[in-house]
């Protein structure tokens, strides 16, 4: 699964992304706000080969983020498919990115979320304090509609995208 953006391409994850994930996993700072990867590089290499069995079935995507010269730059997932709505999350991106791939990256997944899969609302959570993403789903248009003590639960509509994708089109 390719997809082709403005200066990124996103591609599914392959057995030898292994090593960029995990490395990407570790660090500590970027990753504060994700779920904790336990392991090694072979336990990874694992991981992506039962995440491949999932994506075969068109349950979940894990995509590399990368620019036109295939440099990696981060990593973005699409899970959850449920009530006509799907979830992303594990975005992380490498410090000296160019400055665009978060948008560009966020766009490329509603473009797949609601064209390719066919979905009319997207859901992600997104933890306290994280702050920065809070801000970048707010000023997307994603609506706070729940929390816990842990986090924020968003949604994003598609008629919401469509009145924004105007706005953004010149990252795409
Ligand atoms: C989440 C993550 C991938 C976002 O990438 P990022 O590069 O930090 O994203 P930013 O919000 O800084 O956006 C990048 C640039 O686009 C700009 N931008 C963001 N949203 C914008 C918008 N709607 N309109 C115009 N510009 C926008 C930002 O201002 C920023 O430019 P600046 O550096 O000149 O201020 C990255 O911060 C990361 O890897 N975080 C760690 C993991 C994590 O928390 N993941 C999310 C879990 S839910």
């Amino acid at each position: 699964m390719l997809l082709i953006g403005k200066n990124i391409n996103m591609r599914t994850v392959a057995l030898g992304d292994a090593e960029f994930i995990y490395a990407m996993r570790q660090n500590q700072d970027k990753t504060k706000y994700l779920s904790k990867v336990t392991g090694t590089v072979e336990s990874q290499k694992e991981w992506i080969k039962n995440y491949k069995k999932r994506e075969k079935e068109g349950q979940e995507f894990y995509f590399v983020i990368e620019s036109k010269n295939e440099e990696k730059l981060g990593l973005v997932r699409v899970y959850d498919f449920k009530d006509g709505s799907f979830c992303w999350g594990s975005w992380l991106i490498k410090e000296d990115a160019p400055k665009t791939t978060a948008i560009e990256s966020a766009l490329q997944i509603y473009e797949f979320g609601f064209y390719n899969l066919g979905f009319q609302k997207s859901h992600f959570d997104v933890r306290k304090g994280n702050d920065k993403v809070i801000a970048f789903h707010k000023r997307f248009g994603a609506k706070i509609v729940d929390k816990d003590e842990l986090d924020y639960f968003f949604h994003f509509e598609k008629s919401v995208y469509e009145l924004i994708k105007e706005k953004y089109k010149r990252y795409l």
